[in-house]
C-alpha cells in the first residue's frame, strides 16, 4: 500500500553553492547504510555539517531497505479487521521514518516516546500485534534487536524481601534493545496489599521507562477497565504511556475471516457446508462464559482438526482408500459434533474450558 512515498536521500545543493573548500561528503542517506546496524537515534545518523534549507530528502531509499511497507502490508493481509489499531502502527512507522530524516540532515530532536498500553479482551490480537510492533521497531532502527520478551507479575515479582529487584532486574536485562510485553500489567501492584513486593518493580519500571527508553519499549496489557484503575494507583505511569490502543472484540463476520485465513494458513478448506456450520458454532461459542476471540477460533478448529482426523483413521480402519482431499477438508460433522450444540461445554461451572469439545 503505497502509504508513504517519499524518497530518502539527501540531494545536495549545487557545487557552486558549497564552500570551496568542502571535501566531497558521502551520499546523505546514513539511515539507509544504517538498517542492518539499527541504533539510528544515535550520533552516527547525524551529519555534523548543516545543509541548506532547500536540499532535498528523499525517502525512497529509506522505506526500501527498511522494509517497512512489507512489514505494514504483512500487518494489513494477516490480521482481520483492527482498523484503528492498524493505522496508529502506520502513524507510529511515519513519526519514525520522518525523524529519522531529520536527523539525517542534522535536525536533532527529542527520540519520541513509545512505550504503549494495549487494552482489550483475551484473543484480541494484543500478542501479535505486540511482536510486529517489535519487528517494525527494529527495521526503523528504534531498538537495537526487535526481540519481544513477554512476561507477567510472576516474572518481575519475588515473594520475599529482596527477590523483586533482582527479577526485575533479570527480565529488563533481557529484554533491552526490544520490547517487554508485561501481560496484565495491573496484577503486579497491590495497592490494597502493603506487604506486596509489587511496589519495587513497578518502582523499578518507571525509572526504565523514563532514562532507557531509546533501547527499551514497554507495551503493557490487558483489560480496559482494570488497565485504568493500575494507571489511577500508579502515578506517573500513564503519563509515561504514549500509545494507548484499544483492541475490541471481532463480530461474527471477523471471526468467521479469522477462521477462514487460520484452514488456509494450515493447508485445510472446509468443505459444503462447514463454513455455514462453524459460523454457527462461532455464533452459539460467543455467548458462552470464556469466549477468547481469536483464540476460541484457533482451539476451536485444532478440535475441528481432530474430529477430522478421527473420521479419517476410522474410515480408513474400515478400509476406505483416503484420497488428498480427504486430508485437506473439514466437513461440516467435524464441526457439528462439538458439545457447543448441545449447550453443555461451556456453560456448565463443573467443565473446563480446555476439556470442551
Ligand atoms: N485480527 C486478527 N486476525 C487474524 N488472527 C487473529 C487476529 N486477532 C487475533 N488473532 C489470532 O488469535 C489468537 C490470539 O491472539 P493474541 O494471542 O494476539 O490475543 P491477545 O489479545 O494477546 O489475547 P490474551 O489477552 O488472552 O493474551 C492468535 O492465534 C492470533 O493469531
Ligand atoms: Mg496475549
Amino acid at each position: 500500500m503505497p502509504w508513504i512515498v517519499l524518497m530518502v536521500s539527501v540531494t545536495r545543493p549545487p557545487r557552486a553553492e558549497m564552500p570551496d573548500d568542502s571535501p566531497a561528503r558521502p551520499s546523505l542517506g546514513p539511515g539507509v547504510r544504517e538498517v542492518d546496524r539499527p541504533q539510528l537515534f544515535g550520533a552516527a545518523d547525524v551529519d555534523a555539517r548543516p545543509l541548506d534549507d532547500d536540499s532535498v530528502v528523499n525517502a525512497d531509499a529509506l522505506m526500501r531497505d527498511a522494509r517497512i511497507d512489507e512489514v505494514l502490508d504483512r500487518l494489513d493481509r494477516e490480521l482481520v479487521a483492527l482498523h484503528d489499531v492498524k493505522t496508529r502502527i502506520r502513524e507510529i512507522a511515519a513519526l519514525l521514518v520522518i525523524d529519522r530524516l531529520r536527523r539525517g540532515v542534522g535536525l536533532e530532536s527529542e527520540p519520541p516516546t513509545l512505550h504503549m498500553c494495549f487494552t482489550g479482551n483475551p484473543g484480541t490480537g494484543k500478542t501479535t500485534v505486540a511482536m510486529r510492533m517489535g519487528e517494525i521497531l527494529y527495521r526503523l532502527g528504534y531498538v537495537r534487536k526487535g526481540h519481544l520478551v513477554s512476561v507477567t507479575r510472576d516474572d518481575l515479582v519475588g515473594q520475599y524481601v529482596g527477590h523483586t529487584a533482582p527479577k526485575t532486574t533479570e527480565v529488563l536485562k533481557r529484554a533491552m534493545g526490544g520490547v517487554l510485553f508485561i501481560d496484565e500489567a495491573y496484577h503486579i501492584y497491590r495497592v490494597d496489599n502493603e506487604r506486596d513486593y509489587g511496589q519495587e518493580a513497578v518502582e523499578m519500571l518507571l525509572q526504565v521507562m523514563e532514562n532507557q527508553r531509546q533501547d527499551l519499549v514497554v507495551i503493557m496489557a490487558g483489560y480496559k477497565k482494570e488497565m485504568d484503575r493500575f494507571f489511577s494507583d500508579v502515578p506517573g505511569l500513564s503519563s509515561r504511556i504514549a500509545h494507548h490502543i484499544d483492541f475490541p472484540d471481532y463480530s461474527i463476520g471477523e471471526l468467521v475471516q479469522i477462521a477462514t485465513m487460520m484452514v488456509e494458513r494450515q493447508r485445510y478448506r472446509f468443505g459444503a457446508d462447514a463454513g455455514k456450520a462453524f459460523e454457527n458454532y462461532l455464533a452459539m461459542r460467543m455467548t458462552q462464559p470464556r469466549f477468547a476471540n481469536g483464540r476460541s477460533v484457533r482451539n476451536a478448529l485444532d478440535r475441528v482438526r481432530m474430529r477430522q482426523a478421527i473420521r479419517l483413521y476410522e474410515a480408513a480402519g474400515r478400509g476406505r482408500r483416503l484420497t488428498k482431499k480427504d486430508l485437506v477438508t473439514l466437513e461440516a460433522e467435524d464441526i457439528l459434533k462439538s458439545r457447543v450444540f448441545d449447550g453443555g461445554a461451556y456453560g456448565s461451572s463443573s467443565t473446563a474450558p480446555t476439556s470442551a469439545k
